[in-house]
């Protein structure tokens, strides 16, 4: 499939927040950067990339309320955390309102947030490059996830993973299960190297 590119950020440009559409910019120029790198389809690797926030702005009880119009299945962790549903309305919507049918880019789309375990390389870029975008605030550890992003995937996966969940526990936020099983799966992988 033909994707237009231009086409897709125009769009972003007039969904997004100017901050969250730089956002999206950086993502998809670091998932493009990350395919390459890691031999991955640069396309793909770009429209998931761009498109991933495009369902950022809905308030909580519309994440929800629109997962429940499309049949999105809701865990008691999202009911909570409304804002974890953003990726899998995305994916949704990028196929409804932007004619996206590449499975592989929906997926990667759906689990940017949380990631998950056995990502897809695409996905694994995908969650990365939100992790890592050159506009990004500084955050402990982040420069050397950037550096590390370049050399060891999975590593670079592990590590933001591992953050992540520190960071949402210092805050006392409630953690998705995708994300634990995330980081023991790739605990496991980065163990066994
Ligand atoms: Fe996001
Ligand atoms: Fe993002």
């Amino acid at each position: 499939m033909e994707y237009d590119l231009l086409e897709l950020q125009d769009a972003m440009r007039k969904v997004l927040k100017p901050k969250r559409y730089l956002h999206s910019l950086g993502v998809q120029f670091t998932c493009a950067s990350l395919a390459m790198r890691y031999e991955c389809d640069i396309m793909k690797a770009q429209v998931a990339g761009i498109l991933h926030d495009l369902a950022k702005y809905y308030d909580a009880s519309e994440q929800i309320s629109r997962c429940e119009q499309n049949n999105i299945p809701i865990s008691d962790i999202e009911r909570k955390q409304p804002y974890l549903l953003h990726g899998k309305l995305a994916a949704c919507y990028a196929k409804s309102e932007y004619g996206i049918e590449d499975e592989e880019i929906l997926q990667a789309m759906a689990y940017h947030t949380t990631g998950k375990p056995d990502m897809s390389k695409l996905e694994k870029i995908v969650f990365l490059a939100d992790y890592i975008e050159p506009s990004r605030r500084m955050i402990p550890g982040l420069t050397e996830i950037r550096k590390l992003a370049f050399e060891d995937l999975d590593l670079a996966v592990y590590t933001t993973l591992k953050n992540t969940l520190n960071y949402l526990k210092s805050n006392g936020q409630t953690i998705d299960n995708t994300t634990i099983e995330a980081y023991e799966y790739y605990k496991d992988i980065v163990g066994n190297k």
